[in-house]
């Protein structure tokens, strides 16, 4: 499936649209370009070190097609900003890779966590017109992307369990949820910190929307629905995210009843 739905487009010869002075302020302002770099760059070298582990050729072909898609996302946003002068705040460190199986765990299930969300905040930002319709064209590629990589990695688990046998597949399956438990302990930590009905509600208010956590969670449901449907119906699908989305949807009106 990776391999059969690859895009070849190129980053050096996007066409970056021309932006009114305020709405490149707009998107230089936005505060993650140094993460979404970072985790590009990580995401590709640790793709690569499994690919380059794995001995299974196909699989491998697949690990690495992944990998230069990651680093094909780090080139589309270096073009992009150098075209609008946005500036990194800082340098951009790899980490350290020693465990090339554990790494690429923590980062399958991370980019299944964060595309969930990402899925419907560019729907967000292209209703809105956040961003103009010729960037929103420009990253709706490096956005279906990254649904093709989730897809990859469930499948990837599911096979790569089914194929190790007791009590290998055991082991294994224990570090998928050690991996899964460190993304889950780190995004807590992070929405700890942030009222989550109420970021949204701004959030939504500066992109000029109204909505609130609840109407965001069904949003990036029906997203990556959306995103997942073209794919072999064969295929398994991510389930843990929509299965949080949907049982946070079930309670948020339970909460407000209590306040
Ligand atoms: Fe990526
Ligand atoms: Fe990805």
């Amino acid at each position: 499936m990776l391999l059969d739905t690859f895009d070849p487009y190129r980053p050096a010869v996007i066409d970056w649209p021309e932006l009114a002075q305020d709405v490149r302020a707009r998107l230089a302002g936005l505060p993650f370009w140094d993460v979404a770099v970072e985790t590009e760059e990580n995401a590709g070298r640790r793709m690569q070190a499994l690919a380059d582990a794995t001995a299974d050729r196909l699989i491998r072909r697949a690990l690495a097609l992944n990998a230069f898609e990651e680093r094909r996302h780090k080139e589309v946003l270096g073009h992009m900003m150098r075209f609008y002068g946005i500036r990194l705040n800082g340098e951009i460190r790899g980490q350290p890779l020693r465990d090339a199986l554990w790494a690429f765990l923590r980062t399958g299930y991370g980019e299944c966590f964060d595309s969930f969300f990402a899925f419907g905040l560019f729907e967000m930002a292209r209703r809105t017109g956040f961003f103009p319709p010729e960037l929103v064209g420009v990253f709706e590629p490096v956005i279906q992307e990254e649904a093709r990589h989730n897809l990859f990695f469930v499948n990837w688990v599911a096979y790569t369990r089914a194929t190790q046998g007791w009590p290998r597949g055991w082991g294994f399956a224990a570090r998928c949820l050690a991996a899964l438990a460190v993304q889950t302990a780190k995004r807590l930590s992070i929405a700890q910190s942030v009222d989550g009905d109420n970021f949204t509600r701004k959030g939504g208010a500066a992109l000029g929307i109204e909505i609130d956590a609840r109407g965001f969670l069904a949003l990036c449901l029906a997203e990556n629905e959306r995103r997942l449907a073209p794919y072999d119906p064969r295929l398994l699908r991510p389930r843990l995210m929509p299965a949080v989305a949907r049982l946070a949807m079930g309670l948020l009106p339970r909460a407000a009843a209590l306040r």
